[in-house]
């Protein structure tokens, strides 16, 4: 098995289920997706940002995914999440990525098309899927106003006129969500209007949601039992993100999720084994726990365990 485009995937998923995409920093992270997908039996991506690449470097993650691949049997797909330019998809697709983001979200639409036209121009010869997107994700200020919505969220006709002139593959879109721990002021609300009108408009076509983690309360309270400070954190409720699954979303992007789950464990390791100062101790914790918190996302958020 080698790495693998997430094409099968989504169309596999398209109306029942989603993937799950999952940012990856460092080896303890990547094992504990893994070995969830392994016993959930699901299909995986696993993605990594400018900023990850630049942490860990690219030739690291890169034998670290494919040690996974190896070690797990999975399809799994290696994504660039959050390209900002034509060059850093360019460097991963020549380094062995099978899928990249190039995300012109911030850029006028004909802008936007253009650089997004020219990553696919790059990517397709070479056996490489492109995820774009179009609308900018929500602040935890516009939650509460409407008029902010059309000026930031995707626009349905402009979505499909989008990816007929891009030919992406798959495209991420704003219908309130965003990125982080801090998503909504009160009550969460996505516009799934917006997710059914844009889907009936690309029957088929792959969909996208970034900022994506429930923030789960227990977890945000295990971290600051033992001295984090994180108030006010709120995320995307799961039965949300099934809807979303069942409505055309085939990919679904979790990083502060497994963030907090990480860092609840060596907070609680640390706090209770004071005198231990060998990382295996807190570090095999914390596998545990991006391990435990992946096979809840794949079996009740994504609804992608026993796909394979
Ligand atoms: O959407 C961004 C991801 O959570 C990655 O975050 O840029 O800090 O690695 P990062
Ligand atoms: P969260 O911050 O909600 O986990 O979203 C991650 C993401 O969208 C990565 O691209
Ligand atoms: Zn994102």
């Amino acid at each position: 098995m080698s790495l693998v485009t997430s094409t099968e995937m989504f169309s596999k998923a398209y109306g029942s289920y989603a993937v799950g995409a999952f940012n990856v920093n460092n080896m303890e992270i990547i094992q504990g997706i893994g070995e969830a997908a392994v016993e959930e039996r699901a299909p995986l991506i696993l993605q990594v940002s400018a900023g990850a690449r630049r942490y860990a470097r690219h030739v690291y993650l890169m034998k670290l995914v494919e040690a996974a691949v190896e070690d797990t049997g999975l399809p799994i797909c290696l994504h660039l999440d959050h390209g900002e330019d034509f060059e850093i998809c360019k460097s991963c697709i020549n380094g062995g990525f099978t899928s990249v983001m190039i995300d012109g979200s911030k850029l006028p639409f004909e802008e936007n098309i253009a650089l997004t036209r020219q990553v696919v121009d790059y990517a397709h010869p070479r056996g490489v899927v492109v995820e774009a997107e179009l609308g900018r994700l929500a602040g935890v200020e516009d939650a509460v106003r409407v008029d902010s919505k059309d000026a930031s969220y995707t626009n349905p006709d402009q979505a499909a006129e989008f990816v007929e002139r891009t030919g992406c593959d798959s495209l991420a879109v704003a219908i309130g969500t965003s990125h982080g721990a801090y998503k909504f002021k009160g009550a969460a609300q996505l516009d799934f209007e917006r997710l059914e009108k844009i889907a009936s408009l690309l029957p088929g076509f792959p969909l996208v949601l970034h900022g994506a983690s429930t923030v789960i309360p227990e977890m945000v309270a295990r971290c600051n039992q033992y001295g984090g400070k994180i108030e006010d954190a709120q995320g995307v409720p799961e039965d949300m993100l099934l809807k979303a699954g069942r409505m055309g979303v085939c990919k679904i992007n979790i990083d502060t999720d497994l963030r907090l789950a990480m860092t609840a464990a060596i907070r609680e390791y640390l706090a209770l084994h004071p005198a231990d100062f060998d990382p295996r101790q807190y570090l095999g914790p914390a596998r545990e726990a991006i391990k435990g918190m992946v096979r809840h996302k794949l079996k009740n958020v994504l609804n992608c365990s026993n796909r394979m």
